[in-house]
């Protein structure tokens, strides 16, 4: 009725009717924060504190967001008579606790593209601190980017103990998590629960590998679980590469709150008087139409305005490490590009065991630090092979991990006092290795200088896989003498500062981000990288679970996913099928695969590059998810809905599962009709199955699953 009778008359009458039986503060204003079909509200109340009062769906009439019923004031800081969780946490020299933040102002301009960014500033009139709340929206993408300053005015230092980047309120039935742990070898593998009363938290206290265990992002359902396309979901993920903590926390009423940023553990930070800390940003998007959506949403997002080189191209390429791991001379290798060549690829990338002397690089366990090429493998260096690269028409990319150090290298003999790593007790490696020490301007510039020296002794190398095997050990940095909890977020931003200079010098050159897999995966180092390694293991059946689970957060370009030996047993036709899925890659010894099979992937890497742009461009729907464990389906849709990609797996079907199971495709156009063809199969003969209409495709589906087990079907 409200719909038929609207007016913006009537809407002010209606709240004027309110107001007068006090549901509204007398003073009270609205900050609308929108994108085109999210709305985040704030109000400001006559008392001068900010409330959220909406979190959702765009409302169709703006003044009606006057009505909304208030929910939990905007950023909760301590002592602030409230009952749970803060976002802030400060101290001043006084020892006082207690943080009362007030409106003081709010400005809203044009950021970013078509972003508008909307300042909050809110102080403490009895402390001099200050805090400044952002609040970036993209409205075709949906997404909202936020962060936090926290402006120190006062004479005296202060210490912050607690420093979110984002505090957001809900209100529904019930609340359901997903999260993405696991392991290394189980990266961001899916756990589901709902949310009961009191707290639940995901977070990392390992540093530099800090999403070995928990990855930096979750999924919040809203009401009832959020499916592929139905239902409210949250996705949120924070920019940073490094300790973060995400806080759920229920509470009598039913209310949840959601607090984000970097994990407060063992990082008490002194914010000198004058002062201003800058929190890392909290990436989120709403839709009420399922986490397919909002997946898309992001994924938009970050090649739009995120990632490195986000919207071009990527490299296909041969990798070494599992074709040869450390045992390589200049003639393997070279012999390895001529292979990379043969088989139409766009790179050949040397991995690790390349460089040391003294203490040369044949294991894991020396080596690490002194990045000199090792003159027994590679008596005529770096260049040789860039050369040799060049002369085959392939691109060269190189394998880097400049943040680590062996005790046993030459590094760690000039400069004991570089690593992270007490002196007073015994010292624990993990991977035979230490944690060089980013919060010290001196090693800053050293890591800046190998990467820089190696681009200028050998400009064509083309690309970096830069890996960080180790979480931080042996908590104790020489350089923090008087602030060691000051470490853990110097080190990330004392990594920030060194990306920045490489890529202020190095704008184009393409890397991976990579952690023993995939162990640091977050959206602000992705403005340095253009990809990341999702996981070592290359087993395409866990490999479906895993690039699943990343294929919530980041868009399908950024995945790197090669096929290797791991699991013998399936297929190669799977192996490289399931590597279509995101960044192709091989690493394989073809010299030792049978003909047919070497054939079948020259095939592939052409087919691959017939259709790559529908991958890296396109929209992702994951139709059948692999945790079912008897499919599993995704496809990819380009911009105009004319072309796109469907990929079928049988993992473990049951008797009878395949006929019942027809694939319902998404994202397609209803009224047009579409030519499909089975491709990439290993016989190389593509066959015709007929032409269809969207809507049929759509409505009735088609048959592309099997009752044989591992089998596949692009
Ligand atoms: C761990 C990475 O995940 C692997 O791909 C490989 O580069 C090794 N490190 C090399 O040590």
């Amino acid at each position: 009725i409200l719909n038929t009778i609207y007016s913006p008359q009537l809407m002010k009458y209606l709240a004027s009717i309110l107001l007068s039986v006090g549901f509204l503060p007398l003073s009270a204003q609205e900050i609308v924060i929108n994108t085109n079909n999210t709305a985040l509200v704030l109000r400001v109340d006559k008392d001068k504190r900010v409330y959220q009062t909406h979190l959702g769906k765009r409302l169709m009439h703006e003044n009606e967001y006057a009505l909304l019923p208030q929910m939990g004031e905007v950023c909760i800081s301590n002592g602030n008579g409230n009952y749970f969780e803060p976002a802030f946490h400060f101290t001043n020299s006084k020892g006082n606790e207690t943080v009362i933040l007030k409106y003081v102002s709010h400005q809203v301009k044009k950021s970013d593209g078509n972003s508008t960014e909307t300042v909050v500033l809110l102080t403490d009139s009895v402390r001099q601190n200050s805090v400044r709340l952002f609040y970036k929206a993209y409205p075709k993408e949906n997404v909202i980017v936020t962060h936090s300053e926290i402006i120190n005015n006062d004479k005296k230092p202060i210490a912050l103990k607690k420093y979110a980047s984002s505090m957001l309120h809900f209100r529904a039935q019930d609340y359901y998590l997903t999260q993405f742990n696991g392991d290394w070898a189980a990266e961001a593998s899916i756990t589901e629960s709902k949310l009961g009363f009191g707290k639940k938290m995901i977070d990392s206290n390992l540093g530099t590998r800090a999403n070995m265990f928990a990855s930096p992002f979750f999924l919040l359902s809203l009401d009832k679980q959020a499916d592929e396309n139905n239902g409210q979901a949250i996705l949120g993920t924070l920019g940073w590469t490094g300790n973060f903590r995400f806080t759920f926390e229920k509470d009598h009423e039913n209310k949840l709150r959601v607090i984000s940023g970097i994990n407060p553990f063992n990082s008490e930070y002194q914010l000198k008087a004058g002062e201003t800390f800058v929190t890392p940003e909290f990436i989120f998007t709403y839709s009420d139409e399922g986490t397919g959506k909002a997946s898309r949403n992001l994924h938009n997002w970050a090649r739009k305005y995120r990632v490195k080189d986000g919207e071009g191209d990527r490299l296909t390429l041969l990798n070494n490490w599992e074709a040869t791991f450390f045992d390589f001379n200049e003639k393997k290798i070279v012999d390895l590009i001529s292979e990379a060549k043969s088989l139409g690829l766009d790179m050949f990338l040397l991995d690790d065991g390349w460089f040391g002397n003294k203490h040369p690089r044949n294991d894991d366990k020396a080596g690490l630090g002194d990045w000199q090429p090792n003159k027994k493998k590679l008596p005529n260096g770096i260049k040789a092979l860039t050369d040799a690269a060049k002369q085959q028409g392939v691109k060269f990319g190189l394998w880097i991990e400049p943040e680590m150090i062996n005790p046993k290298s030459e590094l760690m003999e000039k400069h004991p006092n570089w690593v992270v790593a007490w002196n007073d007790r015994e010292r624990y490696y993990f991977r035979n290795q230490l944690v060089l020490d980013l919060s010290n301007p001196e090693v800053q510039n050293y890591v800046y200088d190998i990467v820089d020296g190696l681009l200028t002794t050998c400009p064509d190398i083309a690309y970096f896989k830069w890996d960080c095997n180790s979480p931080l050990t042996n908590i104790y940095s020489n350089y923090e003498k008087e602030h060691q909890s000051h470490l853990f977020v110097d080190y990330v931003k004392g990594l920030y500062k060194v990306l920045d200079r490489l890529k202020a010098k190095y704008p184009k050159i393409p890397m991976m981000l990579c952690s023993g897999g995939g162990g640091r995966t977050d959206y602000e180092a992705l403005r340095y990288f253009t990809e990341f390694w999702a996981s070592d293991n290359t087993d395409p059946i866990d490999r479906l679970y895993i690039q699943w689970g990343f294929s919530h957060i980041f868009p399908a370009k950024t995945i790197c996913a090669h096929v290797t030996e791991w699991n013998r047993k399936v297929d190669l036709k799977f192996k490289v099928d399931v590597a279509m899925m995101g960044k192709m890659g091989f690493d394989l010894n073809f010299s030792t695969l049978p003909k047919a099979d070497a054939d079948f992937c020259k095939n592939a890497v052409k087919a691959y590059n017939g259709f790559k742009d529908i991958i890296f461009k396109g929209d992702l729907y994951r139709l059948v998810s692999p945790y079912s464990n008897t499919h599993t389906a995704t496809m990819y849709v380009d911009e105009a809905q004319k072309r796109a990609v469907v990929f079928a797996f049988d993992i473990f079907p049951r008797y009878s599962t395949a006929e019942s199971t027809r694939l319902k495709l998404q994202g397609l156009q209803a009224n047009k009709m579409y030519k499909v063809k089975e491709i990439n199969r290993y016989d190389g003969k593509d066959i015709e199955v007929g032409t269809f209409s969207g809507d049929y495709l759509m409505t009735v589906g088609m048959k592309a699953f099997s009752e044989h087990r591992l089998q596949s079907r692009i």
